[in-house]
């Protein structure tokens, strides 16, 4: 069986929703880069071994990534997931996970990468919002996509009201594409990604129907 890592940040509500997805693989640990991260507690609950390594404790990025990395490795997973992990990682730490490193990211990108992406789209007007699940590359929010899940954005709409209408989708989105990569289907190929040999298709596009 495959083995993952997820790393937090804070609420683990994505973390909460892969390890409840009944995935084929086992998550050998939650790392968070923020000790008091509520997510943490959830996945102890849950059965699973937490570990905090707190950021503020390294003097570099490059400390920090190489004391994440080491932890990491020594759980020795096939994927690592990244789940509301609110860190930039260097180029060398990204590297090192190239093809096995996902994110979840709340907006259409290549719309909206970085943070407040629910006031980015709200100031931008867009019709269209959502999430991206993709493979992470030094590109801060630039890798391949693998999936994506759209939300019309509503007339009324404030930046609580968006970020709940594209969370649920993130809780179903996150599981589908780890499940894909857990049963050997996904991968990172010449800098795309590749599901069951093509590109993927239909299954990776999730939009709802307008309420
Ligand atoms: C989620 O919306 C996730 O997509 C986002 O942070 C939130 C974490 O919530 N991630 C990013 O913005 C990464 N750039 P959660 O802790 O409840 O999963």
């Amino acid at each position: 069986m495959k083995r993952y890592v997820i790393l937090i940040s804070g609420r683990g509500s994505n973390m909460e929703s892969l390890l409840d997805a009944s995935l084929p693989g086992e998550c050998v640990a939650v790392i968070s880069n923020k000790p008091d991260a509520a997510g943490l507690a959830s996945a102890a609950a849950r059965g699973i071994p937490t570990v905090a390594i707190d950021h503020k404790q390294f003097a570099s990025r490059e400390d920090f990534d190489a004391a994440l990395a080491a932890e990491i490795d020594g759980y020795a997973p096939d994927l690592v997931l990244l789940a509301g992990f609110m860190r930039i990682l260097t180029d060398g730490f990204v590297r090192r996970y190239e093809g096995r490193l996902l994110n979840i990211h709340p907006s259409l990108l290549p719309l909206f990468p970085g943070v407040k992406t629910h006031a980015q789209a709200l100031a931008a007007g867009v019709r269209l919002h959502g999430c991206t699940v993709h493979f992470v590359t030094p590109a801060l929010d630039g890798g391949p996509i693998i999936a994506q899940a759209a939300v019309p954005v509503l007339a009324r709409d404030n930046e609580v009201t968006l970020a709940a209408r594209v969370l649920i989708e993130e809780h179903a989105l996150y599981p589908r594409v780890a499940q894909w990569y857990l049963e050997g289907r996904l991968r990172l190929d010449g800098g795309r990604a590749v599901l069951d040999g093509e590109a993927p298709a239909a299954g990776a596009l999730h939009v709802p129907a307008p309420d």
